[in-house]
């Protein structure tokens, strides 16, 4: 499937019986079981929705990636994904970066023991000048907010891949439809929903 028919398809899978086009809006938070222990699989709609669900898998499906995740925000997104480091772990980060990142990383994950460096990201020679034996992950963006900076992908992920470390890009700028971070060596990919607008 061609990127266009995954956005208008997406995973297609949470139909429900009355054979709706669309997907159904599942607005319950509880979902009654058959019997004891006879879950359909879905019982709270924090830990697993319907809707939420197709959601998840379409962006999967877009992203080429094993599995999607769906948050209120995309700061909820990046927060998520630091709670997967522990005190200790030390990140290289692109300089030039979105405000919000910043002030997250600086005036929380720091007090949580994370460590940062910022670097020009453009250049590999400066990511290589900045590692050191407790970092975990590269965190980039590209093209960055504010000053629309462009860094290869490709080339930072060979190198993170190189050192055994994890390479995180915030895709928000480009999209899924004109980049795909996963296919070019990431491993992990971010972005908000609500930025990129097409103006015919
Ligand atoms: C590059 C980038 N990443 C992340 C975010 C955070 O997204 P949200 O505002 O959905 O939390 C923004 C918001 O402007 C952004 O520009």
């Amino acid at each position: 499937m061609k990127i266009d028919t995954k956005l208008v398809q997406g995973a297609k899978e949470h139909e429900s019986e009355t054979g709706a086009i669309s997907t159904p809006i599942y607005q319950s938070a509880t979902f009654r079981h058959k019997a004891l222990h006879e879950s359909t699989g879905y019982d709270y709609s924090r830990e697993k929705n319907p809707t939420r669900g197709n959601l998840e898998k379409t962006i999967a499906l877009i992203e080429n990636g094993t599995a999607g995740f769906a948050f209120t925000t995309g700061m909820a997104a990046v927060s998520a994904i630091f709670d997967l480091f522990s005190a200790g772990d030390h990140f290289i980060v692109c300089e030039d970066l979105y405000g919000g990142s910043y002030r997250f990383f600086e005036e929380i994950c720091r007090k949580r023991g994370l460590e940062f460096s910022y670097a020009d990201t453009r250049k590999i020679e400066n990511i290589i000048q900045a590692f050191k034996k407790n970092t975990r992950a590269l965190y980039i963006e590209t093209p960055t907010n504010p000053m629309m900076r462009v860094s290869d992908i490709a080339e930072i992920a060979k190198l993170a891949k190189s050192k055994n470390l994890l390479t995180i890009v915030d895709n928000t700028f480009l999209t899924p439809y004109f980049q795909r971070p996963l296919e070019l060596g990431a491993d992990i990919v971010v972005e908000s929903g609500t930025k990129f607008h097409f103006s015919f």
